[in-house]
């Protein structure tokens, strides 16, 4: 076999949560562990490819051979996506925040007592999986993750579709908490679904490896 499916491949990978501040101290955040997201840049790496990790703020090692840049929230990670095409695919597992504060304040935010509660107005965060699937240097494979409670397969196809990419990969949180060891993932794309057994996430990363290598390879053999 192939040890180095992927050798000659630029890969790009989003993971871990992002932090939306509200004042210097205080942030929105998910539970995001980022485990799942740096397995597959480990094993890009492994597979050969040359791979940039955009991370958001986890405190994991860099996978050996992996470049990593941190962000902290979604407009800073979209910006680092954004610089770091062109790629062969994109793996957009990073839980991004949906929302921001509107304003962020520069100073702490006092509780003066009276029992007043501040207000928190929300903003929009850009979608960067559907910005890069209409960006004109969009990845060849353009990979999406959703995490869901139910109805995981409906709810991957209308994403598939919505989103504009080529796979999600879906999986059920409520049976495989986020922040957990194992994944039993669904593969969703236009050909279908693929399901896969519940696996430790470094399995599922190397054998997603192997599914991106065969696609690359059908579509521009390397
Ligand atoms: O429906 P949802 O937005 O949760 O879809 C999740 C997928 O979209 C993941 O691949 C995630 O990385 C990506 N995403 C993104 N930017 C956002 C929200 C989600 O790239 N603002």
């Amino acid at each position: 076999a192939n040890h180095r499916p992927l050798y000659g491949r630029r890969l790009l990978v989003t993971a871990g949560p992002t932090h939306e501040p509200i004042d210097p101290v205080r942030y929105i955040a998910n539970r995001s562990s980022g485990k799942q997201g740096f397995a597959i840049a480990a094993a890009a790496a492994e597979a050969g490819a040359e791979v940039l990790l955009v991370a958001g703020p986890v405190p994991l090692p860099t996978p050996p051979g992996v470049v990593r840049i941190d962000v902290e929230t979604a407009v800073e990670m979209a910006a680092e996506v954004e610089a770091a095409l062109p790629a062969d695919a994109a793996i957009m597992v990073a839980a991004v925040a949906d929302w921001r504060a509107a304003d962020t304040r520069a100073k702490k935010i006092k509780k003066d007592g009276s029992g007043h509660v501040p207000p928190l107005a929300l903003a929009e965060n850009p979608d960067i999986l559907a910005g890069l699937a209409r960006s004109a240097k969009r990845p060849p494979l353009l990979i999406g993750f959703a995490a869901e409670t139910n109805d995981v397969i409906d709810h991957a196809q209308a994403k598939l579709a919505r989103k504009g990419c080529d796979w999600i990969v879906a999986n059920d949180v409520s049976a495989d908490p986020m922040g957990g060891e194992t994944n039993r993932v669904h593969i969703v794309s236009k050909d279908g679904v693929d399901s896969w057994d519940r696996l430790p996430k470094q399995a599922v990363a190397r054998k997603l490896m192997e599914k991106i290598a065969d696609e690359l390879d059908k579509c521009s053999p390397a």
